[in-house]
């Protein structure tokens, strides 16, 4: 009788990020992207300037060297760097390395006559000859004049320039990119630091933010739930929830969700109200129509009787017809009742609360079962009575409507007579558990028909329609009984299975 989950089925989604998580990690993407692109463009291009500057300062170094060399050739001493007569060009020898304005870290090579030198100058400013292969480097860089990169085993990278002097003489000229890589290489770690920096920055103040904006959106959230978690199922529901009036300002998106959602709960209200409106009516038309309707069954009654009493004037024909009225005005004032008292146990009518021990009612609901159904093997099953004979250990009674929950009782014991064959043992049983007292009919017959299993309790629910008709069933009884124990704040249920059926009634005990 359980109802099915209502919703997707769980699993059939996956786990979703949130708005706020994706919103942020766009923001870190997007940060993130940015910055890649300014730093490789950024890096490019101060690597670029720089190698520009190395490349302008090796060509200046090779043009001084051409100078140099040639001026050696001719005989001049104008290339004398201060200081270094050594260094001072004379005709009778080979042109010199040492050339005024070269930086630490140049190398030079001059090749005269077949012969080749090579040098370069060490951070104390002295010459230091290089390697073979290293030489081998230097000379295969082509002499067209523009700047070529050199690696140098041992020394690294290198700019260099290769000119033909006048004399025929090579002149290569190479400057080191160290310092430039070492800028470059400086300038990214604080690139990386920066993006990192801002990568942080973008993340809290991303997430601050989005949170901010969000939390409007939170509010509209918790107002749907609350509303959700409202019981909307019957009665009179006034849906009172509403989205705050600053998260319904129609110039921003969540604000239109807001003012959409009271829109809808507005309508929701109103059409709840209708149906209230609507349901109270057919129930006051119900309970108005079984209370006109006693009267004149009574009338029929009373009037079928009095002619009854004077059976000498009447053919026997006339008498079965009128025994037949009086049975069907008996059913029929029976069947008005139970409506009637349905009818006010929907309009919520309060019933009496005073002390009722089930314990009594139960004895008595056997005695009443067995006078009317001596055929069937009634047994009453009570706490504490036993080879004992000691009083009851716990408290039976509740809070209640006395003559309701007889009526209970009775329908169901009534029940497990009429819808179970004679010799079925039926047994009611009273117990407490925990805070409630329970009450107990199970009969060992046939049981329920399982068609009418999920709906038993629903009004006009009965088997067989024609062999229960005659035998005065309305369907109602389960339906009452269901009512009226629901309307103590307890629970009615049925378990049933062939030679074994099961009705329990839970209704919270009295307190002590
Ligand atoms: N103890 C029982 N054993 C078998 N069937 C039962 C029992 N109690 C109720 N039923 C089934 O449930 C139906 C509904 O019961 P109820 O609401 O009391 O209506 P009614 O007794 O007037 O038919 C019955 O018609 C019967 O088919
Ligand atoms: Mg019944």
């Amino acid at each position: 009788m359980a109802a099915a989950p209502v919703g997707a089925a769980p699993g059939a989604r996956r786990a979703r990020w949130s708005l706020r998580r994706r919103l942020v990690a766009v923001v870190l993407g997007l940060v993130l992207l940015v910055g890649l692109a300014m730093g490789t463009v950024s890096t490019l291009a101060l690597r670029d300037s720089l190698v520009a500057q190395v490349d302008a300062r090796a060509v200046a170094a090779a043009e001084r060297a051409v100078r140099a060399t040639q001026g050696a050739r001719s005989g001049g001493d104008d290339t004398a760097p201060a200081g270094r007569p050594d260094l001072a060009p004379r005709g009778d020898r080979p042109p010199p390395l040492g050339v005024p304005g070269q930086d630490v870290g140049t190398v030079s090579l001059v090749r005269t006559d077949g012969a080749t030198r090579a040098q370069y100058i060490d951070a104390d400013a002295s010459f230091v000859d290089l390697s073979a292969a290293q030489v081998a480097a230097l000379q295969d860089v082509p002499a067209d004049g523009a700047v070529h990169s050199v690696d140098l085993d041992g020394l690294g990278t290198y700019r260099a320039v290769a000119l033909v002097t006048e004399g025929d003489d090579l002149v290569v000229n190479a400057l080191p990119t160290a310092a430039v890589d070492a800028t470059v290489e400086q300038y990214v770690v604080i690139e990386v630091l920066a993006a990192v920096g801002a990568l942080l920055v973008a993340a809290v103040g991303g997430s601050l933010l989005v949170r901010h904006e969000l939390r409007p959106l939170t509010r509209v959230a918790a107002t749907a739930a609350r509303v959700a978690e409202q019981p909307l199922g019957h009665g009179e529901v006034a849906i009172t929830a509403r989205v705050d009036e600053r998260d319904t300002d129609p110039g921003t998106e969540v604000g239109q969700v807001g003012a959409a959602l009271n829109r809808m709960l507005g309508h929701v209200e109103q059409a709840l109200a209708q149906r209230h409106e609507s349901e109270s009516q057919v129930r006051r038309f119900v309970a108005d129509a079984s209370h006109e309707l006693r009267t004149p069954l009574a009338s029929i009654r009373g009037y079928t009787e009095l002619v009854r009493r004077s059976p000498d004037e009447l053919p026997p024909d006339a008498l079965a017809a009128l025994a037949r009225v009086e049975a069907e005005s008996v059913r029929m004032t029976a069947l008005v009742d139970d409506l009637l008292l349905l009818a006010r146990l929907d309009a919520g009518r309060p019933l009496d609360r005073e002390p009722v021990d089930v314990a009594a009612l139960a004895v008595d609901a056997v005695a009443d079962a067995h006078a009317a159904g001596p055929d069937h093997d009634w047994r009453l099953d009570l706490p504490g009575d036993g080879a004992d004979g000691g009083e009851p250990d716990d408290d039976l009674t509740v809070l209640g409507d006395d003559h309701r929950l007889r009526q209970v009782l009775a329908n169901l014991t009534s029940n497990a007579r009429r819808h179970t064959p004679p010799g079925t043992r039926v047994t009611v049983g009273v117990r407490r558990d925990g805070p409630d007292v329970v009450l107990t009919v199970a009969d060992d017959g046939p049981g329920v028909p399982p068609e009418l299993r999920d709906r038993l309790f629903q009004r006009f629910t009965r088997g067989d329609a024609s062999r229960n008709r005659a035998a005065g069933s309305t369907g109602l009884g389960l339906a009452i009984a269901h009512a009226v124990v629901t309307a103590h704040g307890g629970t009615l249920t049925c378990t049933s299975a062939p030679g074994r059926t099961q009705f329990v009634a839970r209704v919270p005990a009295a307190p002590p």
